[in-house]
This record gives structure tokens, C-alpha cells and sequence, in this order.
């Protein structure tokens, strides 16, 4: 018999986006939309980067540099913040499984919002934990005292996407402050900025003020895969005290983060127009889908990150498999228990409007059939 975990064993798997070239292999359809994955809406990785990629793949004969030397220099310049306080990863994915396997032993506690980013609970059974998922509040965003109230000895970890995926709604910083003061020193509080790179409002919490203060059970999480465009690469970060950065540091694979991978980041940083250009796009599409999805007369909440979720107060699975079967990708959400919506992300202007057309068919089919 094989000892298989029976913790392990009840994992539902992470269900990603629905890759391009499978739908192609799929449904034979040539001509495919991904807005589902929250990736870069410009459709391509920075000019400068694909340079430096080129460059860098020369050299992958070699392995990687462990420390990320060059990146750690060029991020801690950006962020104003010493390279002993940042912590690399293949992807921000890696850094949260690096809390997970680093803070928790079986029946360890982590609470997180109930619709919030479904690896938080994965990583927290892998590591035989126990996720306690509070319920949003009513208006859709992560309640904070709901949070506090469930801490007990046995809590090791609070998870807290700020912007959260998948509702796109945020924590205040007048909010974040109530709550950090009232969080226990021996809860490792995971502030996963993932979408932080599309935020426009004035009273966001700026987190990295905290990890510059060196409060020490703070881990402040950040990736290249969105706002940077370098989501096949797999590199994120995370910002900390000194000590959680060795401590961390301890767990992770010797050369976690591909050559290529810091190339690229390190190149993409210094390509500031990608970076503008791709919050204009943002803004500009998160705009467009307001005013779109109120004409069609559909619920959607506001977000600030680069996606929106979406009623369409019918079976949200079905029109998922409907745009589909039209080439468009989007995110059902029957895994958050919203089977009504979908998510959304924003794409380039021609895919924004092909979807509000897919979308519009569908309703008008609807209310003729
Ligand atoms: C909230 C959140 N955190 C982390 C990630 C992981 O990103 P990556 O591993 O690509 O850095 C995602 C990806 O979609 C996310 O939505």
C-alpha cells in the first residue's frame, strides 16, 4: 500500500485559466481571447526585457545565481528597501508555499477571506492545516474584525490579498492599521499585493512603509507576473523584516529563480513606458467595462485590480463554456461559490469590445429563447 496523505489525497487541485493552445487543440478555433488570467494587457513582455532574455539565454548552460544578486540590487534601489529585506521566488506562488512549509505543522490554524485566492487554502492542507475562511462582507471585501475575531493560539498565518482576486475589491489603509495593531505577534500576517501595481486609490494602504518600520511578523508579497508582464517566467518577491528574509531563505531550493527570469525583471524594471503603458491600459478598459457592463444592465463590482467580476444572474459556468465555444477565455467561479459571475480580466481595446459583443449576444439569445 502506498502511504498517500490522506490530507494531501482530499486536495481539490488549483484549476488554472484555460491555456490559449489547448483551446485551439480543443475546439479547432484559430483565433482565441484569453481574459482570464489576470495577465498583461498589452500582449507581449517589454522590448527591453525580450533583449535581455535573449542575452540571458546564452548563459543557461549555467545555473542560475542563487541570490539573485543583480535583481536584489535593482529592486532594492526601486523600492528604497535593503536586498536583505527581499526574498525571491519562481513566481509570488513560491514565497506563499515558503510561508506555508515554513510557519505551519499539522493542526496549525490560517484564516483567510472566504473568496480569496484559492492557494492559500491548498497550500494550508498540503502543510495539514486547518483554513478557516471568514465571509466577505456584504459589499464584497475582506472583513477584517471577522479575521481577528477567529485568531486563537493555534493561528499561524492570516492571508490577506490586497487588492483581493477575485472580487477586485481592497482593505483601507485606515482599516489595515486598525487591524495590524490588533494582530497578535505570533500571526505571520501574508499581505499578498500581487495587483498592487494597479491601484489608484488615494487611501490604498502603502505596506511598505510597515516592512521599512521592521514590524517582524509582516510579509509583504509582489509579482512580476502581472503589472511587468513576465508571468511565464515565474518571479515574484517578498518584502520583510531581516529576520523573516533569512528565515525564509532557509527553506527555498538553492536556485529557485531561473536565470532568464531575473534577466528579465531586471530589464523590465527599467522600462518605465511598459510599465505606465500598462496602467493606462488598465484604467482605461476598467472604464470602458463600467460603462459596458451598465448599459447591459449587468451587477459588477469595482476593482482595482486588472480584472471584474461580473453577474450575470444566470449560470455562469454556461456562458463560460458559451464564450468558449466563441474563442473568448474567461474565469467561471463556481470555485468561489459564485456560480453566477465570472471574472474578467482587461485586455487590449479589440478584445475588451469582442467580449461586451460575445456578452451581449448571449444575453439578447437569452431573452429570445
Ligand atoms: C492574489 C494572487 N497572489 C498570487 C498570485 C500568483 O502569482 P505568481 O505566482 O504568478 O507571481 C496570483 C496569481 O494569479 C494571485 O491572483
Amino acid at each position: 500500500m502506498i502511504p498517500f496523505k490522506k490530507h494531501i489525497q482530499d486536495i481539490r487541485p488549483y484549476e488554472p485559466g484555460k491555456p490559449i493552445r489547448e483551446l485551439q487543440r480543443e475546439y479547432g478555433i484559430r483565433n482565441v481571447t484569453k481574459l482570464a488570467s489576470n495577465e498583461n494587457p498589452l500582449g507581449r513582455p517589454s522590448t527591453k526585457a525580450m533583449r535581455a532574455m535573449r542575452k540571458a539565454i546564452r548563459e543557461v548552460h549555467l545555473y542560475p545565481e542563487g541570490s539573485c544578486h543583480y535583481i536584489a540590487e535593482r529592486l532594492s534601489r526601486e523600492l528604497d528597501l535593503p536586498t536583505d529585506q527581499i526574498i525571491f521566488g519562481n513566481g509570488s506562488n513560491e514565497i506563499i508555499e515558503l510561508v506555508g512549509r515554513g510557519f505551519l505543522s499539522e493542526g496549525d490554524e490560517v484564516i483567510s477571506s472566504e473568496m480569496s485566492f484559492l492557494v492559500y487554502p491548498i497550500l494550508t492542507q498540503v502543510c495539514g492545516g486547518r483554513f478557516q475562511a471568514v465571509p466577505v462582507t456584504r459589499d464584497y471585501r475582506c472583513d477584517l474584525p471577522g479575521i481577528l475575531a477567529r485568531v486563537t493560539p493555534k493561528t499561524k498565518v492570516i492571508f490577506i490579498a490586497n487588492p483581493n482576486n477575485p472580487t477586485g475589491t481592497y482593505v483601507t489603509a485606515q482599516e489595515m492599521e486598525a487591524f495590524l495593531a490588533k494582530v497578535p505577534p505570533h500571526v505571520i500576517v501574508c499581505l499578498d499585493e500581487a495587483y498592487v501595481d494597479f491601484v489608484d486609490a488615494g487611501d490604498f494602504p502603502k505596506m511598505l512603509n510597515c516592512v521599512r518600520e521592521g514590524r517582524p511578523n509582516l510579509v509583504v508579497i509582489r509579482t512580476f507576473s502581472k503589472a511587468y508582464g513576465l508571468a511565464g517566467l515565474r518571479i515574484g518577491y517578498a518584502a520583510a523584516s531581516k529576520e523573516m528574509v533569512a528565515y525564509l531563505h532557509k527553506i527555498r531550493q538553492p536556485f529557485n529563480v531561473n536565470s532568464v527570469a531575473q534577466a528579465a525583471a531586471v530589464a523590465t524594471l527599467d522600462d518605465k513606458f511598459f510599465l505606465w503603458k500598462t496602467k493606462w491600459m488598465v484604467a482605461r478598459g476598467r472604464k470602458y467595462f463600467y460603462r459596458q457592463f451598465r448599459r447591459l444592465g449587468l451587477e459588477y463590482l469595482p476593482s482595482q485590480a486588472n480584472f471584474i467580476l461580473l453577474n450575470l444572474k444566470k449560470d455562469g459556468n454556461e456562458v463560460f463554456q458559451e464564450l468558449l465555444r466563441s474563442g473568448m477565455i474567461v474565469r467561471a467561479m463556481g470555485a468561489y461559490k459564485l456560480p453566477t459571475w465570472i471574472r474578467v480580466t482587461i485586455g487590449r481595446r479589440s478584445e475588451n469590445a469582442q467580449l461586451i459583443r460575445l456578452l451581449k449576444t448571449n444575453l439578447e439569445n437569452n431573452q429570445s429563447s
